[in-house]
C-alpha cells in the first residue's frame, strides 16, 4: 500500500510503507515514519518484532522487499552485545579508531589525526582514561559506550543504538540517556531499541513494531494500553505498584533467535 504522506525536506531518513525480510515471507510490514534532525525515536517491540531488521534497512545492509526508505545521513549502529567478540585482544581506543577506517583510503592506516579524534570520541563518552583498557575488561555499560563513541568517529548525524540498555546498570543507562541528549543538542538523531518503557516515556518520539507497524508518533499517544497490547501482547502487565495505571512489560527471555550465522 502506498503511504501518500510527503516527505519533509529536512528529515535525515524517511520510510513510507516499507517492507523487509530474509526471503521468506516479510518480517516486517507497513513502516512509515520521518526521523528530523534533533529527534529521540525509541523503537519498541518483543523479541523478533523487527526492531534489528528495521536498523539493518537504514544501514543498507538489507533491501526494502516493498515501500521506500531513504537516508540522507550517514548512519552508524551500535549493534545488540554480541558476548562472543570479548575475547578479542583490542583497547577501547582500538574499537574507537574503526569508526574511522571508513573514511581512509584503502592504503592508509589510521594516524595522529585518527587518534586525536578517537580520544576526543572517548572523552565525550566519558572514557578518556580507560583508552588503553581492554575492551572485554570494561563493563557492559562502558562497552557500549565506547561503540557510541566509534558511531562519533564516523562523524554519523543518525546513530542506530539496538537495545543499548539491556544488562545495563541504572548509572550507566542514564549516562547513556545523557550523552544522547548531547547527541541530539548538536542535531543529530537517535533511534534506540529498547524494552524499557519509562525510558521510552522520555523520548520526543515511540516506534512501535510487531512485524508491522503498530503505532508511530509522541510517548502519549503511543504508549497507552490499546497500542502496547498490540505491541507486545500478553507480555504487557500493570505496574505493581500502579496507582497511575502505569504498565510494564515483562522482560523478554533471551533465546536467542537472532544468531547471525557469520
Ligand atoms: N538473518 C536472518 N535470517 C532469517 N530470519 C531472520 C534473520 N534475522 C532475523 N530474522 C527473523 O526476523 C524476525 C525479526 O527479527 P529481528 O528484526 O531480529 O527482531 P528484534 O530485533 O525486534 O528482536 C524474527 O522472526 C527473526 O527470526
Ligand atoms: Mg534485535
Amino acid at each position: 500500500m502506498l503511504d501518500p504522506r510527503p516527505v519533509s525536506h529536512e528529515a535525515l531518513a524517511h520510510a513510507r510503507g516499507l517492507a523487509a525480510g530474509y526471503g521468506g515471507p516479510p518480517v516486517l510490514t507497513g513502516v512509515s515514519f520521518d526521523v528530523a534532525p534533533g529527534a529521540r525515536i525509541a523503537v519498541l517491540g518483543p523479541n523478533g518484532g523487527g526492531k534489528t531488521t528495521l536498523f539493518r534497512v537504514l544501514l543498507g545492509e538489507l533491501q526494502p522487499t516493498a515501500g521506500t526508505v531513504g537516508v540522507r545521513a550517514r548512519c552508524a549502529t551500535v549493534p545488540q552485545t554480541e558476548r562472543t567478540r570479548l575475547d578479542f585482544p583490542v583497547s577501547a581506543l582500538d574499537v574507537a579508531l574503526m569508526g574511522t577506517i571508513p573514511r581512509l583510503a584503502w592504503w592508509r592506516r589510521p594516524g595522529r589525526a585518527e587518534r586525536r579524534d578517537a580520544l576526543e570520541a572517548l572523552g565525550l563518552v566519558g572514557l578518556r582514561e580507560q583508552a588503553d583498557t581492554s575492551f572485554g575488561e570494561l563493563s557492559g555499560g562502558q562497552r557500549q559506550r565506547v561503540l557510541v563513541a566509534r558511531a562519533l568517529v564516523q562523524d554519523t548525524r543518525l546513530l542506530l543504538l539496538d537495545e543499548p540498555f539491556s544488562g545495563m546498570d541504572s548509572q550507566s543507562a542514564e549516562r547513556l540517556m545523557r550523552l544522547v541528549d548531547r547527541l541530539v543538542a548538536d542535531g543529530r538523531a537517535v533511534l534506540v531499541a529498547t524494552h524499557d518503557l519509562d525510558q521510552a516515556r522520555a523520548w520526543d518520539l515511540v516506534l512501535c513494531l510487531n512485524r508491522r507497524q503498530i503505532a508511530f508518533g509522541p510517548p502519549d499517544s503511543t504508549l497507552t494500553r490499546p497500542v502496547l497490547e498490540a505491541t507486545y501482547g500478553a507480555a504487557i502487565v500493570p505496574l505493581p505498584d500502579g496507582g497511575r495505571g502505569e504498565l510494564a512489560i515483562v522482560p523478554p527471555h533471551h533465546h536467542d533467535h537472532d544468531e547471525e550465522a557469520r
